[in-house]
């Protein structure tokens, strides 16, 4: 199983004068400048139901830049009879030829394929460049690197044998097809949700979410262009609901890798145990879903330290991570140097289109998010047991803008330490020093049902100890002294328990390994 050793993709500065930045620049005016029409893809073919949908930067939503092919049911089911006509063929490529296409995907995106997958990251979901950099080109060039590697580790396992008996596994893509129904958050993860399951030899349907789909039609046109066959993915735009009527009820559905929200894979999961009756065998089922993402300081910690970790992992990506923390826990001898440290750095952070690169914060995604998020902040005047320490003003005149924003809290269950809003929003709880740590991290741990992120500060070994214990099932990804976002695929493999999703480690053997179904042979001689 000889392929290429995986190695990170280096992130780019785009440094002021550097080619790189000019080049992004003049892709971003070029797409800016442009209205292009979107089709599905299905079968190798670009499919227009003239049913158009603008599409608008989320930081500037009254411009538009494109229009895509909204499609109904009929789309679906011919997404699944091309993704059906492939299959044969594409399960029995040899593994090499798969894994030499992925390995092409990373090597356009990584050259050619950057500054537009990056450009169109920053118009369609108002990431700015530095963000686009992270999501879009490193993060999903290292989706399809590490992916093949892992590839070939499932494949090396095999059991033992003896002599007159040859013992084997063969693993199989799924019997069927498999869905890929991704968020809007991260351009990596559309990307990886199809293009993982394909990688194993599976064909796939894949429906994202309406705000990410000019970035998708990019990614469409990578995969292309790197050689993935005709019917081997297949993009469709459909409302969810339509898309789950003719999926979860169709024979040969196979699987569903999925992210977004908690609500929505929960609807989903009921939905396929009503239809079991329905398909050829036991759907996969992988999502990874929601997050209420916490730090936690103890008395030890460097006050300085948990400041910056909260205002980076809190604020980046305009706080839309699933990682993002979005509540902390400080004791009382931290809080004035915490609090001191973050109201003067929110306060320089810039905010607006991402085509001024000092722009650190961007829009939210859309309108929704915008009213969810402003709503959630408008309401701590009238609680007596919130304030907002910084930020908390909302402007969606020409953008979505919601200012970065710290609520604190004297309930350890106020709304926002428990609910996720998704957006650039903390709640603060500030607790007694003397308070048992114990009792700090069971709050902790009780508060919300999520399971994803979170991270402790101290400098105190016992009670980096004790965290690690009491915290033992509230997060999927466990940080000690570090901020709970950034994971790098290879490095910290990504995925939460609880509400949070099935735990099956985003670009690692784990979930590579739902994409097979195994066969063990014997052969006696
Ligand atoms: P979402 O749940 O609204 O949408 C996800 C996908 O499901 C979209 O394609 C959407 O169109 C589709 N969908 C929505 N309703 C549907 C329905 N009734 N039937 C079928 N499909 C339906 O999520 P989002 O807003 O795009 O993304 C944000 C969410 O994703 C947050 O909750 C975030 O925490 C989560 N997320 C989790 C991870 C992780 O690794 N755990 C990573 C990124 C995002
Ligand atoms: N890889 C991203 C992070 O951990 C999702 O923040």
């Amino acid at each position: 199983f000889n392929v290429p050793m995986p190695v990170n993709e280096p992130v780019k500065a785009y440094a002021p004068g550097s080619k790189e930045r000019e080049e992004l620049q003049r892709v971003y005016k070029e797409l800016k400048g442009q209205q292009i029409d979107i089709p599905m893809h299905i079968g190798g073919e670009e499919v227009r139901s003239g049913n158009t949908v603008a599409i608008a930067p989320p930081h500037d939503h009254k411009h538009v830049i494109g229009h895509f092919h909204q499609g109904d049911a009929d789309h679906v089911n011919q997404a699944i009879n091309a993704a059906l006509a492939a299959r044969e063929e594409w399960a029995n490529m040899p593994w090499q030829s798969r894994a030499a296409i992925f390995l092409k995907a990373a090597e356009l995106l990584a050259g050619p394929f950057r500054a537009k997958m990056n450009a169109a990251t920053m118009l369609g979901q108002s990431k700015n460049a530095y963000q686009a950099e992270i999501d879009a080109a490193c993060e999903l060039i290292d989706f399809f690197r590490f992916n093949v590697k892992f590839m070939t580790d499932i494949y090396a396992i095999q059991p033992e044998s003896q002599p007159g008996i040859w013992n084997r596994m063969e693993h199989r893509p799924l019997e069927g097809f498999v869905f890929a129904l991704t968020p809007f958050n991260f351009t990596s993860i559309a990307g990886n949700l199809p293009a993982a399951p394909a990688l194993m030899g599976n064909v796939v349907v894949w429906k994202p979410a309406n705000t990410q789909i000019y970035s998708a039609n990019v990614l469409m046109e990578l995969f292309k262009a790197a050689g993935v066959p005709d019917g081997v993915i297949n993009l469709v735009y459909v409302d969810g609901p339509t898309a789950g009527e003719v999926i979860f009820k169709h024979r040969d559905f196979a699987g569903i890798h999925f992210t977004g929200s908690t609500g929505v894979f929960n609807n989903i999961w009921k939905t396929i145990g009503e239809n079991l009756n329905r398909y050829r065998g036991y759907p996969r089922i992988v999502g990874e879903t929601g997050g209420k993402d916490f730090i936690v300081a103890h008395p030890s910690a460097n006050a300085k330290e948990v400041a910056v970790a909260i205002s980076r992992g809190a604020f980046e990506f305009q706080g839309q991570k699933c990682s993002a923390a979005s509540r902390a826990y400080i004791p009382s001898n931290l809080w004035e140097e915490i609090k001191d440290y973050l109201i003067a750095d929110l306060k320089s952070f810039k905010m607006g289109d991402p085509e001024d690169f000092s722009n650190f914060i961007n829009a939210v995604i859309d309108e929704k998010s915008f009213d969810k998020l402003k709503k959630f902040i408008d309401n701590v005047a009238n609680d007596p047991e919130a304030e907002i320490i910084a930020g908390g003003k909302c402007d969606k005149s020409k953008g979505y803008f919601i200012e970065p924003t710290i609520i604190k809290s004297s309930d350890p269950a106020y709304v926002t330490m428990c609910e996720e809003l998704f957006g650039p929003v903390l709640t603060v709880y500030v607790y007694d020093e003397n308070t048992p740590f114990e009792d700090t991290l069971t709050l902790v741990d009780s508060t919300s049902p999520y399971a994803l992120t979170g991270a402790i500060f101290s400098s105190d070994r016992y009670a980096i100890e004790l965290a690690t214990k009491k915290l033992i099932h509230s997060a999927g990804n466990f940080y000690i002294n570090d901020k709970p976002t950034g994971a790098v695929v290879g490095q910290q493999p990504f995925g939460g328990a609880r509400a949070s999703g099935t735990n099956d480690k985003a670009g690692s053997v784990f979930n590579l390994i739902r994409w097979t179904s195994t066969r063990t042979i014997k052969e006696t001689f």
